[in-house]
Formats: C-alpha cells, structure tokens, sequence
C-alpha cells in the first residue's frame, strides 16, 4: 500500500491526523494542527544488515564503584536524590506553579560552585530579587531559553550543575511548534539529556504540572530523564514535600520535607513531628495517624465533622483523602459497627495539606467519624493506624514497629493497632490497644 507523505500534528500534543482540523481532536488546542512532511522510507530499509555490528560489553568488566555525587548543603534534597547529585544527570523538578519550584532550584544553584541558572520565565533582575531573599548573591544567570544556545553555554563552561527554569519556555530550532507543545518539549530534553552525558554536567529542568494538564505536562517528559522529582503540597499552606517518582541513581522512597519561609525553603528537622506540632485543643472528631512517607513515620492529624444534612441526600467532603475510600469506610462503619450515619453530612480533613492515601489512614479515618459522631473527645497521645477490610475487620499494615517505635519517641501514650500486627515488643510507657474489627474499636478506643 502506497504511504501518504504528508501527515498533521497537533503542535500542542503531538497526535497525528490524515486530514487538517482546526481544532485538535485530542487536546481541544485551536489552530495548532499543522502540515509535516513524513519522511519517506529508503530503499535500504528491506535490506536489514546494513550497519556494522555492536561488540557486548562483558558485565563484569565494568567497574561498580559508587558514583561520586556532588552534595547539596540541603540534606533533604541529597536524601531524595539517593545521596547527593550524579554529574551527567537529567533531573526534572515538576510541580505546580507556584509551590517554590524556582526558590528550591536557586537555593540549589547556591550550594553548588560555578552553577549556572538558565532563566526564561523570569527576567534576570526578578531573580535577582529572589536570590537576594535566599542569599543566592553569587549565582550566575544566563538569560536564554533557545535550547542551541544554552546546550553551547554548556559545552563552553562545563558548569557542575545547569538550571533550566522552565522547560515550558524552551524552543529548539530542531522542531517546528510552540514553545511549551510536547513536540517541543520532548525535542529539548532530548538535546539536553545527551548535551549532559558528553560535558558531565548534570541539568535540573523545571517542569510546571497543573491539575487538568498531565497530557501537555512534563508528565510525557518522564521517560526520557534520569530522576523525576515532584514538589507538592498546598500553595496556601507551608508545608512542602519533595517526592522521587522515578530515579535511576536511587531509590524512590525517601521524600524531603520543607517550610516555605521569609527566606525560601527551610528544611524540617524532625518530620515525624512537624504535621502535630501547631494542633490546638483535642475536640471530638479529631485523632492522630501515623503514615509511612517512604522510609519515615509521619504523625498526621485527621480530623472528622458530622453535621445533620439540610438536604435529603448527605453530603461527603474529604480533603487530603480519597472520596470514595471515604465512601466506602462509611458504609463499613454504617454496617459493621452499627453508626447511623445516614441522616448526617460527613466532612474529612487531613491536617497540614498532606494527602493521606496509605491504606493504614483507614483506621485513623474511621475513628474520627466515630469520636465525632459520639461527640467524645480521644486523648492528645492516642494513635490509630491500620487498614479497614469491607467485613469491619482491621488489617494490618507495613513496618508496624516502626510506626510504633516513631509514635513512643513523640511521646505517644495509646495506640490502636490491628490485632494480627506482629510487634515483637512494646515500648515503655506506651499501652497498645489491638483491635480486630470496629466493633471492637468502638468498644475500647
Ligand atoms: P516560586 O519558587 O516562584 O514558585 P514556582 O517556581 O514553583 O512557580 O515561589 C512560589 C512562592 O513562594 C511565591 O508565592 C513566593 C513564595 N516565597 C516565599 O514565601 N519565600 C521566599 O523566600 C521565596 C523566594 C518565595
Ligand atoms: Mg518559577
């Protein structure tokens, strides 16, 4: 069958069509489909064996020393990174805008000598002001977002480390399309990943994700980078958390923990404490949990409130927790154990604009609507972990002991754990509560 030369692509997402649209049946982008020439296949193609062979490299050969990184003076950060920086690496740091995506790439460009910081969103003297506020005085900046150039910037410094600030600004001569389309975007990365492995420089790009645009986000760019780190947490609030969600150099389950401050983020010492730290006086409906974030224990405070619903039909709000776990937790709690929730709307909240989504938050959760639905206020120094089945039964969960050994060095007094949890031995001056189902946590809690 003849092939068609000609073919048109979205700028914006890349899908190709036989015919020209004007607004892109994928992504809804107007005015972005545009003609290409597709390459015509050569004549050499049905002859397979046409270039020399590759020699293997025997595996043992190879030496298996560890990497030499450059360290950061931001231990969090070396954490997530799996210890520091490898030289020659792709990093992208996606995050919503806004979050301190930029501040934590200056603080970054600061610890490290002879850094460069490619601007292409900001002017120079706008990051000269931020700079000044994370006492980033000594940066240098570039003022470029052509990919050509600043790959030649590359080549003729050597700098240990490149910041590109963002991805989204980028532009290639390379592909036709807007700055910021996926075409684009995967070209740039593409000509910055091997400008890294031949000077050794290792480039941080950032990338902006918005809540609606993972398609046209840096999301697509995953695959062609060494590590991906994400920024998250609540615009409005200070926590933030710096999250690997693929490292080639590391392991993903070490998160960072940071406070947005006057003069940029600021790393938290003692996570395992920083989301209790500010609760004020215990009221019914509001308990402490401890997540696994990665590695460490987090104590987190749920917080549950029952209100008598207006309407016929209640209303279910969460925040920081999945809706339909919510749902689901309700109608066990609802059968198992007896709670008339129906006539009353039910709002979660999981303090410190942290997203509970560990099976072990179940039980915190349910023990919320139940203090809160029996208007009894649990003590300070009680903590409930475990996950709830659909019977009412309480599973256990993941490095129980570390969990308990976490809640007895912030002074914890009771926690409610599933019964079947193995826990070699109890800390002292701490009570454990096994429970085996709801009924049971509602009788003993
Ligand atoms: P920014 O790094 O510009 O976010 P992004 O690059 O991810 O879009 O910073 C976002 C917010 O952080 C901004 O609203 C101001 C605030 N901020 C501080 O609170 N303290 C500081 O020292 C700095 C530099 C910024
Ligand atoms: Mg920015």
């Amino acid at each position: 069958m003849p092939k068609s030369s000609v073919a048109y692509v979205c700028a914006k997402c890349d899908t190709q069509f036989m015919k020209w649209t004007g607004r892109c049946l994928e992504c809804g982008a107007w005015g972005s489909v545009s003609e290409i020439m597709m390459s015509t296949p050569s004549p050499a193609e049905n002859n397979l064996i046409t270039t020399a062979p590759v020699q293997p490299i025997a595996l043992a050969s190879l030496s298996t020393q560890n990497l030499p990184r450059l360290t950061t003076n931001i231990n969090e950060l070396d954490g997530v990174l799996g210890g520091g920086i490898v030289p020659g690496s792709l990093i992208l740091l996606g995050g919503e805008p806004g979050i301190g995506k930029s501040t934590i790439a200056l603080q970054l460009a600061k610890s490290i000598n002879g850094a460069l910081y490619f601007c292409g969103e900001e002017s120079p003297s706008q990051i000269a002001l931020r700079a000044k506020r994370v006492s980033a005085d000594t940066l240098q900046l570039v003022d470029t977002m052509h990919a050509e150039a600043i790959i030649a910037t590359i080549f003729a410094h050597k700098p240990p480390l490149a910041i590109i600030d963002s991805i989204q600004t980028l532009h290639t001569d390379a592909v036709s399309g807007e700055a910021g389309g996926i075409a684009q975007m995967r070209a740039c990365t593409t000509q910055l990943l091997t400008a890294a492995k031949q000077t050794n420089t290792a480039i941080l790009m950032i990338g902006h994700v918005t809540k609606d645009g993972a398609l046209a986000g840096p999301k697509t760019l995953e695959h062609l980078v060494d590590t991906v780190l994400y920024l998250e947490g609540d615009r409005f609030r200070e926590y933030r958390l710096l999250r690997a969600v693929k490292n080639r150099f590391g392991s993903t389950d070490e998160i960072g923990i940071f406070t947005m401050t006057e003069r940029g983020l600021s790393e938290v010492h003692n996570p395992g404490a920083a989301f209790i730290q500010e609760r004020g006086d215990v009221v019914p409906g509001s308990v402490l949990t401890c997540l696994m974030e990665g590695t460490r224990p987090l104590l987190v405070e749920i917080q549950a409130l029952l209100t008598k619903t207006t309407f016929g039909y209640p209303q279910r709000r969460a925040s920081g927790f999945d809706l339909n776990r919510l749902q689901i937790l309700i109608a066990i709690l609802q059968k198992r154990s007896g709670l008339n929730l129906a006539p009353y709307d039910i709002h979660i909240n999981v303090v410190g604009g942290i997203t509970a989504d560990e099976p072990a938050a179940d039980l915190g959760v349910c023990l919320a609507i139940a203090s809160a639905y029996k208007d009894k206020t649990l003590s300070r120094e009680l903590v409930a972990f475990g996950e709830v089945g659909l019977g009412g039964e309480v599973r256990p969960v993941r490095l129980t002991e570390k969990r308990v050994r976490e809640c007895a060095q912030l002074g914890m007094r009771q926690i409610i754990l599933p019964a079947r949890a193995a826990l070699p031995a109890t800390p002292t001056g701490l009570s454990v509560t096994p429970v085996k189902n709801l009924e049971e946590l509602i009788l003993k809690a």
